[in-house]
């Protein structure tokens, strides 16, 4: 490290890179101020030099070579700002190699390969941060990390996609289809080319498993993580949900009890009174609970240039003041393989909307059903008259599985037409 000053190379200068290269150059004096040493953005590797930019750097301080930018000795931090596995992982452990600091937004990489490239900042004894990979720019891995370090987390549960919410909320407030609200989403650029890494959960699923793996010490990588989307959720499924006073989510919840962690996401219906009920557009928020420090949560925009690379800059500024001060950030703490509970063994509570026979005997019959599984249903109520009847059943806790069966059999009954809707319900205070 020069002694007068931290030299940055930035990977990538799309949305987030562009934004990170911006926050640094304008608020210069502040950042030399909490890092307790000047920061300058010396270098930046894109895929094409010849795009114009926001970034007011000489000619020179460009390359479309990304490692001449991680091996350059007059570079002292490494913000990898492309995306994906494959350059940005080499490139990482390149930067390590030569005795660099990194600082990502990459989630897609630390939900896969996570473990390897923690290993290898921690054998290399560099700081690896990576704040801006979950909830944009939020923030929640430096809490997680650092302010509840002293403290037992119980439960993580979040909005984790701006997209989804966004669908959501314009659903709940039109009364439209899903395929309207995504055309919409769409039409305002919210939306990716592919919008399924979205729609399907797998975003909010990677961002699960980071916050998972950081909240409960554990390595827990996104294809562990139960998965659902919410093309599925119908204009109907919102109109119930609202008569009964919830609001639909996409969740991502992860829980520890007895040792055992569950992690899913899926669309689910929260109680309106819950904080997360409130978090609408394209907001994220993750609602915390610690055994000590009780319920907290952590709001604001999940993406987004400025947002994002804002996290990304407080992240630079940790590690300039590591590298001035001889300090290290927090590495990591996952002790080991995680103990996965399948998600039939996962206790939840489901919502359920049969089209059944209009005719007397037939409530009976369904209760039945439930009860041989070993399920009680927490409040149930019949809808509608001849071939538009149907029955909406709220359950108390069971299992997965125990559920998973029930709707089985309930579509079996000559009573029973079709199982039209399941939806968990989350955030009530059974458990
Ligand atoms: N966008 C968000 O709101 C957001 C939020 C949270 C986290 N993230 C994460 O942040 C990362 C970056 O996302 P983004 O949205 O900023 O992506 P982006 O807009 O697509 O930008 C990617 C940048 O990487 C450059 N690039 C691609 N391949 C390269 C290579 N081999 N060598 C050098 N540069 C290369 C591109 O160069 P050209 O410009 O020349 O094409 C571009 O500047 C991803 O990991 C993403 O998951 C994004």
């Amino acid at each position: 490290v020069s002694a007068e000053r931290v030299r940055v190379g930035l990977l990538g200068c799309g949305t987030v890179g562009e934004a990170a290269a911006r926050i640094l150059i304008a608020n210069g004096d502040e950042i030399r101020r909490r890092a307790g040493t000047p920061v300058q953005l010396a270098r930046v590797a894109v895929q094409d030099t010849s795009k114009a930019r926001g970034v007011d750097l000489p000619a020179e301080s460009w390359t479309s070579d990304a490692w001449s930018v991680v091996t350059d000795p007059d570079i002292d931090v490494v913000v990898e700002a492309i995306g994906g596995i494959d350059p940005a992982k080499a490139l990482i452990l390149a930067a390590f190699a030569s005795g660099k600091p990194v600082v990502t937004a990459n989630k897609e990489l630390l939900s896969t390969h996570g473990q390897e490239v923690m290993d290898a900042a921690d054998q290399a004894e560099v700081d690896f941060i990576f704040e801006a990979s979950v909830g944009g720019g939020i923030p929640i891995i430096r809490p997680l990390k650092e302010s509840l370090a002293g403290d037992r987390v119980t439960r993580i549960m979040g909005i984790l996609n701006g997209t989804t919410n966004f669908i959501l909320t314009r659903m709940s407030e039109t009364g439209g289809s899903f395929e309207e609200a995504l055309a919409e989403s769409e039409r305002l650029g919210y939306t990716e080319l592919d919008p399924s890494a979205d729609i399907e959960g797998y975003d909010a699923a990677a961002k699960l498993a980071i916050l998972s793996s950081i909240a409960f010490n554990a390595r827990v990588v996104a294809g562990d993580v139960h998965r659902e989307g919410i093309s599925t959720v119908s204009a109907r499924d919102i109109s119930a949900a609202h008569e009964l006073g919830y609001e639909i989510k996409l969740l991502g919840v992860a829980e520890i009890q007895d040792g055992a962690i569950t992690a899913r996401v899926y669309p689910a219906m929260l109680p309106k009174t819950h904080p997360l009920a409130a978090v609408r557009d394209v907001f994220n928020a993750v609602f915390v609970e610690g055994e000590e420090s009780g319920e907290l949560m952590f709001f604001g925009r999940g993406a987004g240039g400025g947002p994002t690379g804002s996290a990304v800059v407080g992240d630079v500024v940790e590690v300039a003041r590591n590298l001035a001060t001889g300090g290290r950030a927090v590495g990591c703490t996952c002790a080991g393989y995680a103990k996965l509970r399948p998600q039939e063994e996962t206790p939840v509570r489901y919502y359920v909307v049969l089209s059944v026979a209009d005719r007397p005997g037939v409530l009976s019959e369904v209760a039945g059903v439930f009860a041989r599984h070993e399920i009680s249903i927490a409040s149930v109520r019949q809808e509608g008259q001849g071939d538009q009847a149907t029955l909406v059943a709220i359950t108390h806790t069971a299992s997965e599985g125990q559920h998973q069966a029930t709707f089985a059999n309930l579509g079996g009954l000559a009573v029973v037409k079709s199982v039209d809707s399941t939806l968990r319900v989350e955030g009530t205070d059974e458990r």
